[in-house]
């Protein structure tokens, strides 16, 4: 298994590229199989996720063609073709290492009429049910059965009705699925109390491109007129605003200056307004945000939300940039129960962080120290590389896997702003 060596005490400077959103990506990707018209998504990230969902958007017998980008091109573009299924079933194999499949499921339910998706797996952060895809999918007419760890979904006469569904808690994924299904319903449907992450609001203007009518786009009440079919489009996905974060949190960490090329500032406002209460410099020009360090960071009290508020995906990495900062920070986990894995290895690198429930408590130190460390979900591996971009000596960060489904290429973005870092094969 490969590992990331990390050499830290070099400030970022220079320009990084902002890759395609990997939450947008794979869910416009699953809007291939609401037409059998072509779907062309452009800035799909080169990521483990991509590939594993392209797996599974193969085994439904939709094919897929990568055109035209070069190794050495962030990036790429993709065409899908699902002019006819032949399997309506996500199997346990393909879905277990991939979450995010379970956004098959509604979609595919609006155009074959069942589905059948394998129950998912994915990240450990928590428990992470999918009762509420359910409740809001049997809510615009599904018919819902459980088995052998697999849920099956029927839409009764081969359609579904459209409804109206309040969500209880604010869910991004079961918000994505329940309007995927809606735009092929035999009806109107009422989303209320729905998700409103920027990565809905790309899905809502996919589907708007592929002919669907939704209204309320960007607000927390969807409208959705279904419509007897939807064409092909072809769309870029928009830029990774939790990858242009991570990369924010390791510039200011570092005492640094970077300009993220591609990210956009009204995307990623709460983590801009949290960077600059810390004593970070943002500033947005036509097609970049630059972030520079500007003196000691000072400690921060924050609270994870649903968008707009401050985002799960960014909680970690704050935590690394803070573990320096001037003072105490508080940082609130409210949406996972379990969260906090980086904490014990930022630990060992000599961050000072007490946890009590769903509450950490940081105090800030003079210095990190390299360490050998491994986390076991995304967000957190890269607040232990942002940590060893500060760390004096070596940090060593195993199980990349988790790295790879989620930044594209992260040592090579690196290196391009002078981090001192390597991904080595272990022996
Ligand atoms: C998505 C993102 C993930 C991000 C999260 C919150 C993707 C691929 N993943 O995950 O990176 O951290 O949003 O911004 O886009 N819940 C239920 N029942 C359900 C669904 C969710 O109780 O049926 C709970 C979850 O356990 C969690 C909360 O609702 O406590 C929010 O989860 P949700 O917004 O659904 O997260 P995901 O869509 O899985």
């Amino acid at each position: 298994m490969d590992k990331i060596l990390v050499r830290g005490g070099k400030p970022l400077k220079g320009k990084i590229p902002i890759s395609g959103a990997k939450n947008s990506a794979l869910t416009l990707l699953p809007c291939a199989l609401l037409t059998d018209e072509p779907l062309t998504l452009r800035n799909l990230p080169r990521l483990a996720d991509i590939d594993g969902f392209q797996h599974l958007l193969n085994q439904f017998g939709i094919s897929t063609m990568i055109a035209g980008s070069r190794p050495e091109d962030f990036g790429r573009v993709m065409t899908l073709s699902a002019t006819r299924l032949t399997s309506t079933i996500a199997p346990y194999e393909l879905v277990r290492k991939m979450r995010a499949s379970i956004l098959v499921l509604g979609p595919m339910l609006a155009r074959a009429g069942e589905a059948t998706v394998s129950l998912p797996g994915g990240c450990a952060i928590g428990n992470r049910p999918i009762d509420l895809h359910l409740k809001a999918l049997e809510a615009i007419g599904a018919e819902i059965e459980m088995a052998a760890g697999y849920v099956k979904a029927i839409a009764p006469k081969g359609r579904l009705t459209g409804g109206t569904y309040t969500f209880p808690v604010v869910s991004v994924g079961a918000t994505e699925n329940v309007v995927m299904a809606a735009v092929l319903a035999n009806g109107t449907s009422e989303i209320k109390n729905a998700a409103r992450e920027p990565e809905i609001v790309d899905l809502c203007n996919l589907l708007v491109a592929m002919g669907a009518s939704i209204d309320g786009i960007g607000t927390s009440h969807l409208t959705i007129q279904g419509k007897d079919r939807l064409h092909g489009a072809t769309y870029r996905v928009m830029s990774d605003r939790i990858e242009a974060g991570s990369y924010a949190c390791a510039a200011a960490m570092t005492g640094g200056d970077v300009e993220l090329l591609g990210a956009k500032m009204s995307e990623m406002d709460a983590t801009v307004d949290a960077l600059r209460a810390a004593g970070v410099m943002v500033e947005e020009s036509a097609d970049a945000i630059r972030v520079k360090a500007n003196g000691p960071l000072q400690a921060l009290t924050l609270e994870t939300a649903p968008y707009p508020g401050f985002a799960t995906d960014m909680q970690a990495q704050f935590m690394a940039m803070l573990c320096m900062a001037d003072g105490a920070s508080v940082l609130t986990e409210t949406i996972f129960e379990n969260r906090y894995m980086h904490v014990s290895e930022l630990g060992r690198m000599g961050a000072d962080i007490e946890t009590k429930g769903r509450t950490a408590i940081l105090r800030g130190v003079e210095k990190l120290t390299g360490a050998p460390v491994m986390a076991t979900d995304l967000r957190a591996s890269m607040s232990l590389v942002i940590a060893g971009l500060v760390a004096e000596g070596e940090t060593e960060v195993s199980r990349l896997y988790h790295l790879d489904r989620g930044y594209e290429r992260l040592e090579e973005k690196l290196q391009l702003v002078g981090a001192d870092i390597e991904r080595v094969g272990a022996d």
